[in-house]
């Protein structure tokens, strides 16, 4: 299975992210945009799992305490920079409680033996791909110049900084993640209150 950790966004953020992804995704026609209710901010990426491990994740997860926050989504940005962009995602400002509950949960899911993260957090919702599948914001090997958000770059930078609301998230969520050609699919397994 292929799992990853992530907070749901509230319903008034998920409808303003997607009219203004409605607005813009005609300025990159060849990325691969994603589907409103796939809307998510990745707190942990697992990746492949047997079943098994569902278990011991769901109670090493039970065991994370960590205290809800406020979240501002605001901006955007290009991973893993705008020349090279493979990634077009809506920014946030959260406080540094929201890291802190990325590496509890990063914490937690390396005692059963999952790498942990050897970056930075980088909080974002991935609106649209250009290449490759992996949503990761750093460099990969094949990332290179590409043309593919150049127009969407250029009618941004005319536009005010979006604002998209404020939520505090009580809970998170494991999701398992299933590819397909059409697109990934993506379900929530367990959910794990905030303090
Ligand atoms: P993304 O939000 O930047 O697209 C399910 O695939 C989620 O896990 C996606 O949200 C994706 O990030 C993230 N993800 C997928 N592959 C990843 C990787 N190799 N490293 C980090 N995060 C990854």
């Amino acid at each position: 299975m292929r799992l990853f950790i992530a907070l749901d966004i509230d319903e008034a953020i998920r409808e303003r992210i997607a009219r203004c992804l409605e607005g813009v995704r005609n300025f990159a026609p060849d990325a691969r945009w994603i589907t409103p209710e796939s809307m998510h901010v990745t707190l942990k990426f697992i990746g492949e799992q047997p079943e098994t491990m569902l278990d011991p994740i769901q109670q090493s997860l039970a065991a994370v305490s960590a205290v809800a926050t406020e979240i501002n989504f605001r901006g955007y940005g290009f991973f893993p920079t705008p020349k090279s962009a493979r990634v077009f995602w809506i920014g946030m400002d959260a406080g540094p409680r929201l890291a802190a509950l990325a590496a509890a949960i990063d914490e937690a899911t390396a005692s059963l033996g999952i790498p942990k993260e050897d970056r930075a957090f980088s909080p974002h919702i991935t609106l649209a791909r250009g290449a490759g599948r992996s949503g990761s914001p750093h460099r990969n090997k094949g990332d290179r110049q590409n043309r593919i958000f150049q127009h969407l770059q250029e009618k941004l930078a005319a536009l005010p900084t979006p604002e998209f609301g404020t939520m505090s998230p009580r809970e998170f969520f494991l999701y398992q993640s299933q590819l397909s050609p059409k697109g990934s699919k993506y379900t929530k397994l367990a959910k794990f209150p905030l303090q």
